[in-house]
């Protein structure tokens, strides 16, 4: 059996920076960095638009408070607001570690690290690296792996977490390479597994965003939080649903309607393009549905509006957004410097996630906590981010957080013996499962249960929900779970096998679809990126509480537990 001091499941930001600390604070731990992919094609590579910081460089004006505030505003209260004080105080110093490191970040004139205006943020305090931060951050973090040296198994899809008498005690590993499966324990287990973008039919999220550290930790028994909070990017690009980064409306760009409007108006006067997400997505699927969208051919009643960069220039446009010019010259054609980008809105990010206290362990409830296994970045819930993320908020998280979980896994290990693990049992049993896999005599493909999975999500629990809505998405979904023991797969070898992983994949996809879907029925309010047509105000009274919903075969409980309230009252949420 493979064995570790800590084992992290995940090579993106949150992962590499908490192996980093690990490290960094007691270099004598063994530690294992275990990645379905290379660890620079995580997710986190893609980030574009920046890490929020109070850092001053810009606006003198502003402070950690300032910060803190307007991530709790933007959260629609939700977020946990001792958690949100440690983001917002910890953030310069991590900026500037990582620029010790020797990420890039771009300049002011006078060396300083330059900071842009960023959505639901009211001072110019998102450190960026043009358009490319998170491939600037992610870069530095993997060749600092093998500085201190971190092992990496890269291209092993992790199957399971072992979890039993409520303490996490390793993982069961499958590689791409050749199908070999492994058990390996370790004194604590982090998961720092991203998102699920994947879950619906366009976003901006990679085909490796399935939430299987989502689902591996509800299967397991273990609660997740919020789930019913799914952030929709007001500009994924149209068709394809890329990332067309929020720093692009930083720099200037306006949205514009059919009419040739700048409806943001509307919606948000005092912050335009620069309102939160949940409220600049809305705008847009409301100026779409009023039938003030764009056809492509340039008419009215389509299914986009424009971002209009034209009138900031080439030079801004080349300088500070060349990579957002380059998707749309490169995927639809479109010239940024003299033409508008077709937009609309995009799944981007899942506010909810494992449960975690401030120093990454998850909890087993309300108020319980399981012993060995921790989690940070996008697959957690911390909650920093509550209904509603600000952009630029979350490279911060995967680095606060990532950093405080390593330095709690580095303590938390001294005092732990490796557990005891019956390998043979769970070799035995992820054996069966890819048998199984490989030999029922299904009749679907799995990319057709996908789609029709991740249609029957964008349908029934997309940006405005209903109860009769998610009934019949509910409904459907049991219906297509059902269907998974008869996918038939075409691959019956182990080397390099992705149709093993994609099944796998599509089983955690489902799982958090399911969690989704139920979450949000319960919740009946409208918060943040959460909004029912038929609850369409906040419920302060009722719905004040963060969602726990636990899974099993035959259903998922709901339960709630408590906000931590300790700076800002919760207030009417006006931009
Ligand atoms: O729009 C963006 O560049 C995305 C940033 C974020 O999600 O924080």
């Amino acid at each position: 059996m493979l064995e570790h001091d800590v084992i992290i499941v995940g090579g993106g930001l949150a992962g590499c920076r908490a192996a980093v600390e690990i490290a960094r604070t007691d270099p004598r731990l063994n530690i294992a960095v275990v990645a379905k992919t290379h660890p620079i094609r995580s997710h986190s590579v893609a980030a574009q638009g920046g890490m929020a910081a109070s850092l001053k460089n810009v606006d003198s004006e502003d402070s950690w408070d300032a910060h803190a505030f307007d991530t709790v505003k933007g959260s629609d209260y939700l977020a946990d607001q001792d958690a949100v004080e440690i983001l917002a105080k910890e953030a310069p110093d991590v900026v500037i570690d990582l620029e010790h490191m020797g990420v890039l970040f771009s300049r002011l004139s006078d060396g300083r690290i330059a900071q842009r205006a960023f959505g639901g943020h009211s001072h110019n305090r998102t450190c960026y690296a043009a358009d490319k931060t998170g491939h600037a951050i992610l870069h530095e973090l993997v060749n600092n792996l093998r500085r201190y040296g971190v092992q990496v198994y890269e291209e092993w899809y992790v199957m399971r977490l072992i979890l039993s008498e409520n303490e996490a005690k390793g993982v069961v590993m499958y590689r791409l390479l050749d199908g070999q499966i492994e058990v390996l324990r370790a004194k604590a287990v982090m998961f720092a597994t991203g998102g699920y973008g994947r879950v619906y039919n366009t976003t901006s999220n990679d085909y490796a965003s399935t939430g299987d550290g989502l689902a591996m930790t509800a299967i397991a028994g273990l609660p997740l939080e919020d789930m019913e909070f799914v952030q929709f990017h007001p500009t994924g690009l149209y068709p394809v649903g890329v990332l067309i980064s929020e720093a692009v409306r930083g720099e200037g760009a306006y949205l514009i309607n059919s009419e040739g409007d700048r409806f943001m108006k509307n919606y948000a006067p005092s912050r335009m393009e620069l309102a939160p997400r949940d409220i600049t997505s809305r705008a847009i699927a409301y100026e779409i549905r009023a039938g003030r969208g764009i056809h492509p051919d340039g008419s009215a009643g389509g299914p986009f509006v424009y971002l209009d960069l034209r009138h900031m220039g080439k030079e801004k446009i080349m300088s500070r957004v060349p990579f957002c010019w380059e998707e749309a010259h490169r995927l639809v054609g479109v010239d940024a410097v003299t033409q508008p980008m077709p937009v609309r809105p995009t799944i981007h990010y899942c506010m909810g996630g494992i449960p975690v206290n401030t120093d990454g362990r998850v909890r087993s409830s309300g108020d319980g906590l399981v012993d060995g296994f921790f989690a940070a970045g996008e697959t957690s819930c911390v909650s920093v981010h509550g209904a509603n993320r600000l952009g630029s908020n979350s490279l911060l998280e995967c680095v606060v957080y990532g950093k405080r979980t390593g330095a709690a896994i580095a303590q938390y290990v001294q005092k732990r013996k490796l557990p005891a693990v019956d390998e043979q049992r769970y070799i035995t049993e992820a054996q069966q499962q890819i048998q199984a896999l490989l030999e029922q005599p299904g009749q679907y493909r799995i990319h057709q249960i996908r789609q029709a999975f991740q249609d029957c999500m964008t349908n029934y629990c997309g940006v405005f929900r209903t109860e009769e809505l998610m009934r019949q998405g509910l409904q459907q979904l049991e219906e297509l779970q059902q269907q998974y023991p008869q996918i038939y797969l075409d691959d019956k070898g182990s080397c390099w096998n992705t149709e093993i992983v994609e099944a796998l994949e599509l089983r955690s996809l489902m799982v958090v679809g399911q969690t989704i879907l139920a979450s949000a029925l319960n919740r009946q309010e409208s918060r943040g990126a959460h909004f029912r047509e038929d609850y369409s105000q906040r419920d302060d009274v009722n719905f004040l509480k963060h969602t726990m919903a636990y899974y099993s075969p035959a259903g998922i409980d709901i339960q709630y537990r408590p906000v931590a309230i300790t700076m800002f009252e919760p207030k009417e949420r006006k931009y």
